[in-house]
């Protein structure tokens, strides 16, 4: 079986409300990890990968239950990293290799805001934007439901969940002040470690 995170509900106070994040974990987050095992555990699968090398590895499954898979294993990864990335007291802004990168990207982290904010004002429907690394560059990119990055060769570094069920509570149409929000709740210690991994292995 593949295993549920942990969550603090009132972490996010005022940025997110305990409610949202109580519905957002246990009504959505949970119910694609039990979906994934629930069709896994059908499909009589062994559980020899983690869930990126599973979504690597989808042509092992018959094409009928693929796209059923890659649904709900892309629900688990998006939310598991979205989740990852935020808290009251993280790191408020990025050093290192991160911010050379974002400088020699975008400019400044100041334009890579506004540019992120731009794109995921942008998404229509339900989706996330992503930070990606995708080859060696760093991309910002709106992809539709839970289609994860993985699956076009990019790796997501930054997960922004843009489906209304993260922000309708409390910031009800108001999208972009959810947006902004999200700038004040991202640990760059989390980001920063999960770049700095990525591009190791991309050594
Ligand atoms: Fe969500």
């Amino acid at each position: 079986m593949y295993k549920k995170i942990d969550l603090d509900y009132s972490s996010l106070e005022p940025y997110i409300d305990n409610k949202t994040l109580y519905l957002h974990y246990n009504k959505h987050y949970l119910k694609y990890l039990d979906n994934l095992n629930k069709i896994l555990q059908n499909s009589e699968y062994d559980y020899k990968y983690n869930l990126v090398e599973l979504v690597n590895n989808i042509n092992m499954f018959d094409e009928t239950i693929r796209g059923e898979i890659l649904y709900n294993a892309g629900g688990v990864l998006n939310h598991e990293l979205y989740f990852d990335i935020i808290n009251n007291n993280g790191k408020k802004e990025p050093s290192g290799k991160l911010i050379e990168d974002i400088i020699k990207q975008y400019g400044s982290y100041n334009n890579f805001v506004s540019e992120f904010i731009k794109i995921s004002s942008r998404l229509k429907g339900s989706g996330f934007t992503f930070l990606v690394l995708n080859n060696d560059k760093l991309e910002i990119i709106n992809l539709p439901n839970q289609e994860t990055p993985y699956i076009y060769g990019m790796i997501p570094i930054i997960a922004l969940d843009m489906w209304e069920h993260s922000y309708y509570l409390k910031y009800e149409n108001n999208k972009e002040q959810y947006i902004k929000n999200f700038f004040s709740i991202i640990d760059f210690n989390k980001v920063e470690n999960i770049y700095e991994k990525e591009i190791q292995k991309n050594k």
